[in-house]
């Protein structure tokens, strides 16, 4: 097939560039020839926030945000979530196949087998401050757990990397339910191996005196699908930062500290967390017309509601509102429930959000469905983190072997004073600016 080309004429040299397109992009280096002489440093592309620039190449996830699909490895979210295990989806991520049963039995026995953390990380968490927001205690752990591992620096080494990713997939549920008794005082209970991913999670969250901790099987399920939904979202604001630290070879924990810092941030995974304040603060059904109306109006943002990539639905969305349904056969219908579903229907059928093409993502059912099992929102983030390790490590692994990563390193339009002359600090007067 005839290669695609874009021809762009420079008006300043009226000279003609022919420039190759390979799967929808043009290389923005291919710009740099484009010069007015032979000091011009070339032609750059000047894109905030990453709008329009594809960062890497990647067979990890596909998404069409205009149609609402979501795949890993070519395999439909809906599939997943309905047949899997989330450690089944995670090894999917990692390796590019689902594993064969032996393979499994094999991935989740080291998994399970790497659950326990160090005495001296446990120490590490006795030390916040009793009402240390989780996700802090989580990116300050996970970048402690690179002083323990130090031979995890070795990122080119495959078995090594291996090793990590084990540890660190296990260790995340002991981390986060470490900052959540931390937070109520109560002591740390350690894994146990005869549970499941979930269960075990849950075991360590909420188990008190009894010998043996029973997990309701429909909460640890639902617990599985969302994780399976959470786990990977190609390059999102946390997987772009986990990709972009480790591609100074940082060591994958500290990587994953910096993704997890950035996952904290409100308008990326602390949505979930920022949904459930704003259903407290509309407080009951009949209040959501007028807190749509302050929306409208420029007041703030209704939290779980649009993405930068879908702009039709979520899909993760749907199943998770499935899933919400089946908690709260277990658990009980919940208030905050009837006022997200209000605020659903009403918000879908105005004009200022079906022009934006704003819709439910993520975040707007996961926060009820997590309050609902007994989790603090303040945890909520933390419960998006525990998965999501598994895609930002599979992107990191894709990182580290491609041959063309090199370190991250954007450039700039400096906007800047031209070079100045210096003054002495006597003579620069008395003024006082702010
Ligand atoms: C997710 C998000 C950051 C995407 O932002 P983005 O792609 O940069 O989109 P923009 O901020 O350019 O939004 C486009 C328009 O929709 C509006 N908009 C976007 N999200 C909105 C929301 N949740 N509520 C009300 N208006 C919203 C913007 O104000 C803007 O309106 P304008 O064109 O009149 O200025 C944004 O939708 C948001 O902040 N949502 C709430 C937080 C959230 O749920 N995050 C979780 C994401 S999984």
């Amino acid at each position: 097939m005839k290669q695609r080309t874009v021809k762009i004429v420079d008006d300043a040299t009226d000279l003609n560039y022919s420039l190759p397109v390979e799967n929808g992009t043009v290389r923005a280096m291919d710009l740099r020839q484009i010069k007015t002489g032979p000091d011009d440093f070339g032609l750059m592309t000047y894109d905030p926030a990453f709008m329009n620039t594809a960062s890497c190449r990647s067979a990890i996830t596909f998404i069409d945000g205009d149609r609402g699909i979501l795949q890993y490895r070519g395999y439909p979210i809906e599939v997943l979530a309905e047949h899997c295990s989330y450690l089944e989806v995670a090894y999917l991520l990692i390796f590019g196949e689902l594993p064969t049963q032996a393979e499994l039995k094999n991935w989740v026995y080291d998994i399970t087998h790497h659950t326990m953390l160090h005495e001296t990380t446990k120490s590490f968490m006795e030390g916040f401050r009793y009402n240390a927001h989780p996700m802090g205690m989580l990116v300050s752990t996970l970048a402690a757990l690179s002083t323990i591992y130090p031979e995890s620096k070795h990122v080119f080494d495959a078995a090594n990397r291996r090793h990590q990713i084990l540890r660190l997939i296990g260790k995340m549920p002991t981390i986060a339910a470490y900052t959540y008794r931390h937070g109520l005082g109560l002591p740390y209970v350690y894994p146990d191996n005869d549970l499941s991913y979930t269960e075990n999670f849950m075991n360590m969250l909420w188990k008190m005196v009894e010998p043996k901790y029973q997990a309701n099987p429909v909460l640890a399920r639902a617990l599985d699908i969302l994780f399976i939904l959470h786990a990977d979202h190609e390059q999102n604001c946390s997987t772009n930062t986990m990709r972009c630290v480790g591609s100074a070879q940082t060591d994958p924990f500290l990587s994953s500290a910096a993704a997890a810092a950035a996952l904290a941030g409100p308008l990326h995974g602390g949505a979930n967390e920022a949904v459930l304040v704003m259903l407290d603060e509309i407080g009951s059904k009949d209040k959501v017309p007028a807190y749509v109306k302050k929306i409208k109006e420029g007041h703030g943002k209704l939290m779980g509601f649009g993405h930068r990539v879908y702009k039709n639905y979520d899909p993760r969305a749907k199943i998770i509102k499935w899933t919400a349904e089946q908690v709260f056969e277990v658990t009980g219908r919940n208030v905050r429930l009837d006022i997200a579903l209000e605020l659903e229907r009403i918000a879908l059928q105005d004009e200022y959000f079906i022009q934006r093409k704003l819709y439910p993502n993520v975040d707007f059912y996961s926060g009820i469905i997590y309050q609902a099992m007994g989790f603090k929102p303040e945890l909520f983030t933390v419960l998006f983190a525990i998965p999501r390790v598994a895609g930002w490590l599979a992107q990191w692994q894709e990182m580290i072997t491609d041959p063309e990563q090199k370190i991250s390193r954007p450039r700039q339009v400096y906007i800047g004073e031209n070079t100045r002359d210096f003054v002495p600090l006597a003579e620069r007067g008395t003024a006082v600016r702010r």
